[in-house]
């Protein structure tokens, strides 16, 4: 089984979020399940700087604005999976963030950058640009890679089945519909039931009209996005997919996320030897300028600051955390970036509450590493979540997920209400209603119970033992990828 996989982002090279993670850990997965496994990224200059001895496939000549594209084919750096580079300098030949200018805003030609990547991943699996190798499947992540989908179903030689992932769909690819021409795509594609969206053209479209097979990152979100209340407007779009929707949990590589090998924090430990996340805490109190205090019960936050999130509900909750009857006493520690009004306030935080709230506006990778390790318990009260991996690390790290009931976060922590309390399957807390309140009252349930070491400890090593596996999820693409790969019956889908 051939697979392409098409993205923007790859751990460690680059990387805004979650996406990375995923198709920094799949591909080795897939490969040990016995696939033959190849990505296609752009060419931005951390993924060529990070590409062993690539070679050329071939000159594309100009295309997309761009005077030179030219496919490479190489290594990634760190483990050896084999990744072809659209090197397009004019493009991609960029420092900073994938999507977005140092202004903040977007790149104004995001849709040639990514509809080339769209377009070279297409034409690969049509085995049109590299004669010694053709997917069988080609698979491609979220908005950004979604146009090969629709330059695969207009390309009638494509053999290739064709899966599209929606790690997020809030972000979609928006683009004017005058620039549609620029693709090189049949103007029926034009229409509501093609790439049109409320009069702008949709990249996200293109995946969710034109690919064999859709899926998202937990069952929960799956089920979710064909509703009113989580489409983002394109839940009629889901719904009249039926079953080729479905969710599949992502994993937890242990190369990376292990607390009894990960050389980025202040001592290693394991479920069988914990004693070590105690030097861990007191470290990260240190770095962060908080109180060393054994007996305070140390909330983190690491995350993208964005309304997704929820972290205004924290903010809301502080006064509860810090000095509530219940919950008081509790340190916050605050990692992210984004939304300037957040950030403001999370410093403002900080500054008010110097001992007890330490805020690091921050993207550092080593320090997310630490928080994960010294903290006693992870917030993740996002509006919603298509997986959420933060609370996946904290449950390896001992570290309790305080979590709202929502897509990926409620498929993986099990709430220490009284019934999985008594039998011991209570892995972390939640909440339901999206309001300062419901947070409160999970906090204060949590600082409860961290009160109770016996029951806390019960809790952490709950957590550590469970198997977010990449094998498991990679068992489960594989599944997906027969049923759609070249002679599999189960294939109608066209331009
Ligand atoms: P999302 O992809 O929506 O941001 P996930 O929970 O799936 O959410 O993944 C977030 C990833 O980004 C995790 O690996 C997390 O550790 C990392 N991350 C988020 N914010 C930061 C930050 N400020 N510094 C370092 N890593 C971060
Ligand atoms: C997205 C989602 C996040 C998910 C990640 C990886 O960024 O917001 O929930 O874990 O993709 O699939």
């Amino acid at each position: 089984m051939k697979v392409l996989h098409a993205a923007a982002e790859v751990y460690p090279l680059v990387k805004t979020g979650g996406l990375a993670d995923v198709l920094g850990a799949l591909p080795e997965a897939l490969m040990a399940a016995g696939a033959d496994v190849r990505l296609v990224l752009p060419g931005l200059p951390a993924i060529l700087e990070g590409i062993d001895s690539p070679k050329v496939v071939c000159e594309l000549g100009a295309a997309f604005g761009a005077g030179r594209v030219t496919l490479r084919l190489g290594r990634l750096a760190h483990n050896q999976v084999a990744a072809y580079v659209v090197d397009a300098p004019y493009l991609y030949q960029r420092p900073g963030n994938p999507y977005l200018a140092p202004d903040g805003g977007e790149w104004l030609d995001n849709l040639q950058r990514f509809g080339l990547l769209g377009w070279v991943a297409a034409h690969l699996a049509a085995g049109e640009l590299d004669p010694d190798w053709t997917p069988d499947v080609l698979h491609a992540h979220d908005w950004h890679a979604a146009m090969a989908c629709a330059y695969a179903a207009c390309h009638p030689p494509t053999r290739a089945g064709v899966v599209y992932t929606i790690h997020n769909l809030a972000y979609q690819g928006l683009f004017d519909l005058g620039d549609f021409s620029l693709l090189g795509l049949p103007s029926r594609l034009l229409v509501p039931g093609g790439l049109e969206f409320h009069g702008q053209l949709s990249f996200m479209k293109a995946g969710l009209k034109y690919a064999h097979r859709i899926t998202t990152v937990s069952p929960t979100y799956a089920a979710e996005i064909a509703t009113d209340a989580f489409g983002c407007g394109l839940d009629g779009v889901i719904r009249a997919r039926g079953s080729d929707v479905s969710g599949i949990l992502n994993g937890v590589d242990g190369t990376v996320w292990n607390p009894a090998s990960d050389r980025l924090i202040a001592a290693p430990y394991s479920d069988r030897a914990p004693d070590g996340k105690a030097l861990c805490k007191a470290a990260l109190q240190q770095e962060l300028g908080l109180a060393v205090d054994a007996s305070a019960p140390l909330f983190a936050v690491v995350s993208r600051l964005t309304s997704q999130k929820g972290l205004d509900l924290v903010l809301d909750a502080l006064p509860a955390l810090l000095d509530g009857a219940v919950a008081g006493g509790a340190q916050l520690a605050v990692q992210g970036n984004g939304d300037p009004a957040l950030e403001m306030a999370f410093a403002q935080a900080a500054a008010t509450h110097p001992s007890r709230v330490a805020t690091r506006l921050v993207y550092d990778e080593a320090l997310a590493h630490r928080m994960l390790a010294g903290a006693d318990a992870m917030l993740v009260p996002s509006r919603f979540e298509p997986c959420g991996l933060t609370q996946l690390y904290a449950l390896r790290y001992g570290t309790v997920p305080v979590v709202r009931r929502v897509g990926g976060l409620a498929d993986t922590v099990v709430d220490a209400d009284e019934a999985a309390v008594l039998d011991g399957r209570a892995t972390g807390f939640m909440f339901g209603p999206a309001t300062p309140a419901a947070l409160a009252q999970a906090l204060a349930q949590a600082v409860s119970a961290y009160r109770q070491p016996a029951l806390w400890r019960r809790l952490m090593l709950r957590g550590m033992a469970q198997n977010f596996s990449w094998a498991a999820a990679a068992g489960q693409y594989m599944a997906l990828y027969r049923e759609i790969s070249p002679g599999a019956e189960a294939r109608t889908l066209s331009a």
